[in-house]
């Protein structure tokens, strides 16, 4: 069953078309990766995605055609965005950030209970419930993104570059616990990743991107033992 389906989706932000045509599909509980080298369309992919672009062609989620929504739109039908660059609030704390995440939903006993999955997943954001966001290690403010973001039970997490600027062992962790989150909860993830070896540890297929269109598109198996995949990406 496919969950979200992108055909040749085109995006511009004013006169500057940045996507000329992008398709992929995420099934239902599905997990998919976004790989391609800097300015390639990547955020943009997801920003089509979440309303926050404007866009051409189509796209579809659980069967409904959702191009064109504004982003409060797009969440509230179960698709959460964590963006680059974290957008967690700074000045709220731990938990408040947490409860920013569930603040569509109204029940409150579930609520409770999500966050202390969230500190279970992420136990390096225990210590630190009360702290505020700024005061946050990036790696710790990478967990609470994604934490705040599965506080609002989303059918589909869209996520991007979570390893950015943070230590490789670090990032492990937090793959780690993403990987985790989705065996536990069935969650779809579209996940952009400059880090292929972190990306092809948590998807089953990916595309990669070249200026706004799909260069290659496969399982992970068939993009790691690609030439150009290893040249590019993995080092050798
Ligand atoms: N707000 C914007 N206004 C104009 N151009 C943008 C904007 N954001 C990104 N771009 C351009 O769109 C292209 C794709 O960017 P982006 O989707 O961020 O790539 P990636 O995430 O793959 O690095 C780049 O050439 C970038 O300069
Ligand atoms: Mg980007």
């Amino acid at each position: 069953m496919t969950l979200l389906e992108l055909v040749d989706v085109t995006a511009a932000y004013g006169p500057v078309q940045v996507l000329e045509s992008v398709s992929l599909e995420v099934p239902e509980g599905g997990a998919v990766g976004i790989l391609g080298a800097n300015g390639a369309g990547k955020t943009t992919t997801l920003r089509a995605i979440s309303g926050t672009v404007r866009t051409g062609g189509k796209i579809s989620f659980d069967g409904r055609d959702i191009r064109g929504l504004g982003p409060d739109k797009v969440a509230a039908l179960g698709i959460a965005h964590v963006p680059e660059g974290r957008g967690t609030l700074g000045q709220l704390t731990v938990r408040e950030n947490l409860r920013v995440g569930a603040y569509l939903r109204k029940d409150r006993k579930a609520i409770a209970a999500d966050i202390d999955y969230c500190l279970d997943l992420f136990p390096n954001l225990q210590a630190r419930i009360g702290s505020s966001a700024a005061a946050l290690s990036g790696g710790e403010q990478q967990m609470l993104a994604v934490g705040r973001a599965f506080m609002a039970k989303p059918r589909l997490l869209l996520l991007d570059e979570a390893s950015l600027g943070l230590a490789p062992s670090t990032a492990k962790l937090v793959y780690e616990a993403i990987g985790r989150l989705r065996k536990e909860s069935g969650i779809a993830m579209l996940i952009v990743e400059q880090n292929a070896n972190l990306a092809f540890s948590l998807v089953d297929t990916a595309t990669v991107l070249e200026t706004g269109r799909n260069a290659l598109t496969g399982t992970s198996a068939e993009l790691k033992g690609m030439d150009e995949i290893r040249r590019a990406y993995l080092g050798g």
